[in-house]
């Protein structure tokens, strides 16, 4: 589902994000992608949705080499590539069904779909109740449910979430993996979850693959990492 072929990322102003990357994310894999601040995580996940493009080597996602995209077909490319950003990134004037239903606007989904999908996403995320509220009178653990909810309408085939407990208390951070790991085995979705909890990944044990300083140092199935 996701192959980083010997990839290496070198931004504009010299820094090396990633280096001689090799990673293999089979379909309907849950896998955490560790490590502190500064190792690449973000990076990865730009690379995989093609915020940015490999210096080096090859990155693959849903059979495709996603550097040989064509810019026009990006937004066709980003519907099988759910991505929960760090911040959740919703429109403060829109409502939570709204938010969610603006993922299937943008590319044209018939106004008949439309609704039958959001109420199916936010019925999985378990805020069917929410639906008419506005983003601001969300708990933090609401506000990411409805950004998951948005990332996954479209059926992706892979869903990645940087950082989804970062701004989370441990039960609500406990919550949120424990619906991303449901995501994964109901709707059969690969999920990659960034993040630098170690508590989180040594109780909800999936493979984990840990960077540093844009290398990567382990990569264990049954979770866990050595430094
Ligand atoms: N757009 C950018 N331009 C220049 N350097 C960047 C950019 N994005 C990230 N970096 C640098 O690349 C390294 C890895 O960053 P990042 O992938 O965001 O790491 P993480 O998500 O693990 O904190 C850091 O040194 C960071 O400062
Ligand atoms: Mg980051």
């Amino acid at each position: 589902m996701i192959q980083f072929e010997d990839v290496t990322k070198t931004y504009k102003n010299g820094v090396r994000a990633l280096t001689h990357i090799n990673i293999n994310i089979d379909e309907g894999e849950f896998v955490y992608l560790i490590g502190p601040t500064g190792s690449g995580k973000s990076t990865f996940i730009k690379l995989i949705n093609r915020e940015e493009k490999a210096t080096s080597g090859r990155v693959i996602v849903n059979g495709k080499d996603v550097a040989k995209i064509r810019n026009s077909r990006v937004p066709y490319f980003r519907r099988k590539v759910g991505v929960v950003f760090q911040n959740y990134r919703l429109l403060p004037r829109k409502t939570v069904a709204e938010n969610v239903a603006f993922a299937l606007e943008v590319i044209d989904t018939p106004k008949r779909h439309i609704d039958a999908k959001v109420k199916h996403v936010l019925k999985l995320v378990g805020l069917s109740d929410k639906a008419g509220d506005y983003p601001r009178l969300l708990s933090g653990g609401e506000q990411q449910r409805v950004a998951i909810a948005r990332a996954i309408v479209n059926s992706p085939a892979v869903l990645i979430a940087d950082e989804p407990t970062g701004n989370l208390d441990p039960d609500t951070s406990h919550e949120i993996i424990t619906l991303l790991e449901e995501i994964n085995r109901k709707e059969g979705t690969t999920v990659v979850v960034v993040t630098h909890d170690k508590e989180m990944v040594q109780t909800h044990v999936n493979r984990t693959i840990y960077l540093d300083a844009g290398d990567m140092i382990s990569d264990s199935l049954t979770g866990g990492y050595k430094k």
